[in-house]
């Protein structure tokens, strides 16, 4: 098993060969976690190569904006070429568990807003069926006793994550013991649970490319 320093030094090669798929000029779109922070640091010792970005937390804003690169509204700019993101969990065929980190609303805004989603991940990160991380589910605060007794009827185990406030004013749910099979399936149905604002499932949009360190996954 990876030590945490080998893990770390997995999430910075990934993010070096983000780094590459980036064209210069271009406005790209950036995730969140300590994954993108590597990115965002890479970004930053090469000013000047994007135009902008446009951010998915108000973490990673200030981050960008530390580094000197200019972030820009994703209601000013067109469809992105490219959105760079971690991931909590990556399946074989490039699903993920995502919001780990509770930003997974306007991650998922921007997956669906880009033409190519690459995402970075360590090699901890890779499974064969999604579930061992928790699914986190973002939910309007007033529908959060409503929403965990429906994940109790399918099964799952939510436990708030008290005292966590998203940059969009919710709560999040983060859900235990699913085998998750049939993630669009799953993504598809707790989608239609009034108060879910968001699944983190990233399984009817998932990822394009997928780095593990310094290889993409195939
Ligand atoms: C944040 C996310 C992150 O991409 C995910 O949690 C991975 O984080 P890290 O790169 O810190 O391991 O989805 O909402």
């Amino acid at each position: 098993m990876a030590t945490s320093a080998e893990r770390e030094e997995q999430k910075r090669q990934a993010a070096e060969r983000a780094l590459e798929r980036v064209e210069p000029g271009s406005i790209i779109g950036v995730g969140t976690g300590s994954t993108v922070a590597y990115f965002i640091d890479a970004l930053g010792r090469h000013r000047g190569r994007i135009e902008a970005a446009v951010s998915s937390s108000e973490q990673s804003t200030a981050r960008l904006r530390e580094r000197g690169i200019r972030v820009v509204d994703l209601n000013s700019v067109g469809a992105l070429n490219l959105y760079v993101d971690g991931a909590d969990e990556c399946d074989p065929h490039k699903r993920l568990i995502k919001g780990g980190g509770g930003a997974l609303t306007r991650e998922k805004i921007l997956a669906a807003a880009s033409r190519t989603f690459v995402c970075m991940i360590d090699a901890a990160k890779r499974v064969d069926v999604l579930g061992r991380f928790p699914l986190p589910i973002e939910v309007i605060p007033m529908a959060r006793g409503y929403v965990a007794r429906e994940l109790v009827h399918r099964g799952g185990t939510p436990v708030w994550r008290d005292g966590f406030v998203t940059d969009n004013g919710n709560v999040i749910l983060d859900v235990h013991g699913w085998r998750i099979d049939d993630p669009v399936a799953l993504e598809t149905e707790l989608n239609q649970i009034a108060g879910v604002v968001c699944v983190g499932l990233f399984a009817r949009r998932p990822a394009d490319v997928v780095l593990i360190g310094d290889r993409e996954m195939t």
